[in-house]
């Protein structure tokens, strides 16, 4: 069969990736995908994510047999509504039950009507009663813009005068426009965070091996807020326990809420959370695979992608098998610069250098008018491997990474290393 992905990077990459090692897959089409992917054999298709009609008209024309949707933006844009109005399968929530991603109100409300566990918080649209609440409050605390801001509305502010300049770039500023007119603002949490994604449908569960995620740029923990620098699955120093009440306090009464809203969940449900004294909590839901968390939990399914989706979108038992042993790692090269300001167009080194038992997924790149592969993003690849230990697993993974070394790029080198 033929099936269609829709986004454009690393998350996509693997996810095409992983449809193509399924038994009854010939081809893999992206749209828009990236020119990297192509080496693996993705077909990429010249159609943008959000353009719900040229998508259906591709998938109808083409007859796939079913769509995976990536990234959070056409979904809650609702290109699942759509696909299903025009009569197609799509893999995703629909738009009303991915707001539990789009707006961090919504989600908030949500978990305390059902007792999901989380930091306590309260929501504003005017900036001087948010403000006289932070006042109250006083730090730590955490700002959170309600909209979609791209994993960057969120300001974890350890200093009084922090907190009021992310409050006002965010209400008065508008920084992520609509997005941060109305803000959220929570109690800060202490712990280790995990991600713990889910096949969902409806209200039953199939929990995937948790990941963690290195969402700041440098080094230690420091610098900006990104979309994810590295990750690796499992994750050995979060107890089998814990993330077993995660699943039975967090992600069964989230898929059963959902339900009882009238808001359906199909697709992939992500939390982020956060290991605290009194258990795990919510730090957010995402309604979609983790970039980069799915580069390194998808390669650890055993059973077949594409038979295991096909199972969910016709409403039959998944075949939901994951490998117990080792460690995937992965390791994202980006920009310098990134995630503030930074270049595109820089050409790529060191790639033909790399080992053929590593994985590459590639995010931001494309090729120029030469042929040669170049940069086209922030986030512009990463490399992935598989090993017993994560001692091995960075050892050899930063081997790879070296032959990449070029001025224009960066990569953090404690990716894995609290796991070691
Ligand atoms: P988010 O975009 O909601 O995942 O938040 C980005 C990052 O901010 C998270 O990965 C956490 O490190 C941090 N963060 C968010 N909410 C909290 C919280 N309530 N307490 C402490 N840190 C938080
Ligand atoms: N890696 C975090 C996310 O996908 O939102």
């Amino acid at each position: 069969m033929k099936v269609l992905v829709i986004g454009s990077g690393g998350r996509e990459h693997a996810i095409c990736q992983k449809l193509l090692s399924s038994r009854d897959v010939d081809t893999v089409f992206c749209a828009p995908g990236n020119d990297g992917m192509k080496n693996s054999g993705v077909h990429c298709v010249d159609i943008q994510e959000k353009n719900a009609k040229a998508l259906i008209h591709f998938a109808q024309e083409e007859a796939v047999a079913f769509t995976v949707v990536g990234p959070e933006i056409p979904l809650l844009s609702g290109v699942v509504d759509a696909f299903t109005e025009a009569g197609l399968l799509a893999f995703g929530p629909t738009k009303a039950a991915a707001l539990i991603e789009g707006s961090k109100d919504f989600a908030k409300q949500f978990m305390q009507k059902y007792a999901i566990p989380t930091a306590n918080s309260k929501t504003f649209t005017k900036y001087k009663e948010a403000k006289a609440y932070l006042e109250e409050k006083g730090v730590p605390i955490v700002i959170k813009a309600d909209g979609l801001a791209a994993g960057k509305g969120v300001a974890v502010a350890m200093t009084m005068p922090e907190a009021v300049l992310a409050l006002k770039e965010m209400m008065l500023e508008e920084r992520f426009g609509e997005a941060s007119q109305k803000v959220v603002i929570e109690e800060f949490l202490e712990g280790e965070e995990f991600s713990l994604m889910a096949f969902v449908n409806g209200e039953e569960v199939y929990p995937m091996p948790i990941a963690q995620d290195h969402k700041r740029a440098y080094d230690g923990d420091k610098g900006p807020n990104t979309g994810g620098m590295g990750a690796y699955s499992p994750v050995p120093h979060i107890p089998e326990k814990l993330v077993e009440e995660a699943i039975q306090t967090i992600l069964f009464p989230a898929a059963k809420g959902m339900v009882e809203e009238g808001r359906e969940f199909r697709g992939i449900l992500y939390a982020g959370l956060i290991a605290t004294n009194e258990g795990p909590k919510v730090i957010e839901f995402n309604a979609r695979f983790g970039d980069p968390e799915t580069q390194v939990v998808l390669p650890r399914l055993e059973s077949d992608f594409a038979e295991l989706i096909f199972a969910l979108l016709k409403n039959e038992t998944p075949d939901v098998r994951f490998k117990k042993a080792g460690i995937h790692l992965g390791i994202v090269l980006a920009s310098k610069g990134y995630p503030e300001q930074y270049e595109t167009g820089q050409l790529l080194t060191g790639l033909d250098q790399v080992s053929p038992e590593i994985a590459i997924y590639h995010a931001g790149t494309k090729l120029d008018t030469a042929g040669n592969l170049i940069s086209n993003g922030g986030r512009v690849l990463l490399l992935q491997t598989f090993a017993n230990t994560m001692k091995e697993a960075r050892q050899i993974l930063y081997a790879e990474m070296k032959k990449l070394d070029n001025p224009n790029f960066f990569y953090r080198i404690d990716i894995g290393a609290k796991a070691e």
